[in-house]
């Protein structure tokens, strides 16, 4: 397996260029399956989930071309309905929107039961709930989800219990080209979210209201090809955002959307780091001691779920205390057991991690539990004293392009070793 070693304490000068977003490519990509016709993707990130995806749509009958690094044409004019790559779909949470997909685009869907981070039991109820709503029978068995309509999915309102992305953005797909007007109540408000609407719309379909939390969907007989480029992913500006504040130093970092970065460069300030927001550009400078802060995770544009463990790794060396309140997800905090090895000082009583700021990290064996824990694990070695050597990257390497690369771009000492044990010298301090 895989694994990076590190060595802390160096402050990280230059610039980092931030890649497409994540979660907006795993709902956009398999969108694309509603589409009759060739759908030009720009700024796709290089993930391993993007792969993923992008070898299951093959499985369903799409023409997938490589453009460049970052763009691709992919073409499911020609798919039919078949059982897809279930061994691939079992390794990406987001696997969920083939559901949405398949259901628009053949009135059926067979899909596995999602995979990806494991943080809690990570029900989609509500997904279900808005299949069913638009005429669709569910059924979960042996692993398996099936939804079948008769005759195809007809518009209906529906009112989410929960704020959920991923219902959201699966109801959506699922409605583009549905009989009558679908309502999404209660919606989430995610970039990510707005961004898939963008993306079909762009595509022929008429979706109103992304962004707030009431989106309306007129179904559309259909979605012809187009041209659509990624927004950039705020997370992964977030945690280089976090990782300059962690290591100190000066980063510039490129291809953001400031207002989406808001609630955490607000946060970031109220920690002592220097922040200056340069159109599509944001600099980060850190040279003072960290101070304590409050963070309670929320649904946008609330502070996000997924920058709560790299902030859990500032605040573990900023003075004073800090609590973190983690309200999306129920065991979001393991990445902590992992900190404590590092010599971070944490107690967590239910959604609540009451942090104590220790004057410096010490270099340790950590493991990546998931892909933000695994972030995380990378920012706290960069700040370390000593030796980090973080295991099961592949965590990591699902939702970050090139992370050790855009590192070592700005000084860091990091590598990625695949040795099974640290070369004398490299991991001194596991
Ligand atoms: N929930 C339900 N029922 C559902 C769906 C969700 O009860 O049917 C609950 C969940 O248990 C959770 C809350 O609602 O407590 C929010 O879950 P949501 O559906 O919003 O999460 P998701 O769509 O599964 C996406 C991201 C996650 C991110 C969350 C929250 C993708 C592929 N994943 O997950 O990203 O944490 O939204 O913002 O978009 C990550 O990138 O590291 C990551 C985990």
């Amino acid at each position: 397996m895989d694994k990076y070693v590190i060595r802390g304490e160096k402050p990280l000068f230059g610039e980092i260029e931030i890649s497409g977003a994540k979660n907006a490519a795993v709902a956009i990509i398999p969108a694309a399956l509603l589409v009759d016709g060739v759908c030009r993707i720009e700024n796709i990130p290089q993930i391993s989930d993007v792969t993923l995806f992008l070898r299951i749509l093959e499985s369903l009958g799409a023409r997938i071309k490589t453009i460049n690094r970052t763009t691709m044409e992919i073409d499911c004019s020609g798919a039919t309905f078949r059982r897809g790559r279930f061994d691939l779909m079992r390794k990406i949470r987001a696997s969920y929107y083939l559901l949405g997909a398949m259901l628009g685009r053949f009135g059926e869907a067979t899909v596995t039961m999602p995979g990806g981070c494991d943080f809690g039991v990570r029900p989609i109820d509500q997904h279900l709930k808005g299949f069913s709503a638009m005429g669709a029978e569910t059924e979960i068995s042996g692993g398996l989800i099936r939804a079948e309509t008769v005759g195809g999915l007809r518009g209906a309102t529906v009112y989410l219990d929960v704020v959920s992305v991923g219902a959201t953005m699966n109801i959506m797909i699922a409605a583009v080209l549905a009989k009558g007007r679908t309502v999404i109540e209660n919606a989430a408000r995610e970039p990510h979210i707005v961004d898939l609407a963008n993306f079909l719309n762009s595509m022929g379909a008429d979706i109103r209201g992304a962004g707030t939390s009431v989106i309306k969907i007129n179904g559309v007989p259909s979605l012809s090809g187009g041209t659509y480029s990624i927004i950039p992913d705020q997370i992964e500006a977030g945690t280089y955002m976090a990782a300059a504040a962690a290591a100190g130093g000066e980063v510039l970092i490129k291809n953001v959307i400031p207002k989406h970065l808001d609630c955490i460069t607000a946060k970031l300030a109220e920690m002592g780091v220097y922040i200056e927001n340069r159109g599509d550009m944001v600099l980060v400078r850190r040279d003072g001691q960290l101070r304590r802060a409050n963070v309670k995770t929320m649904p946008y544009p609330g502070f996000p779920t997924d920058m709560q463990p790299q902030m859990g790794v500032l605040m573990s060396v900023a003075r004073g205390v800090s609590h973190i309140t983690e309200d999306v997800w129920d065991n979001r905090f393991k990445y902590l057991d992992e900190l404590k090895r590092m010599g971070a000082k944490v107690n967590v009583e239910g959604k609540t991690a009451s942090i104590s700021g220790v004057e410096y990290l010490t270099g340790a064996a950590v493991k990546a539990c998931d892909l933000r824990a695994g972030a995380a694990m990378v920012i706290a070695g960069l700040c370390a004293r000593g030796t980090t050597v973080v295991e099961d990257v592949y965590h990591i390497e699902r939702g970050y392009e090139n992370i050790v690369e855009k590192l070592r771009g700005v000084g860091a000492d990091i590598v990625e070793t695949s040795e099974t044990e640290p070369q004398p010298g490299k991991a001194a301090a596991v």
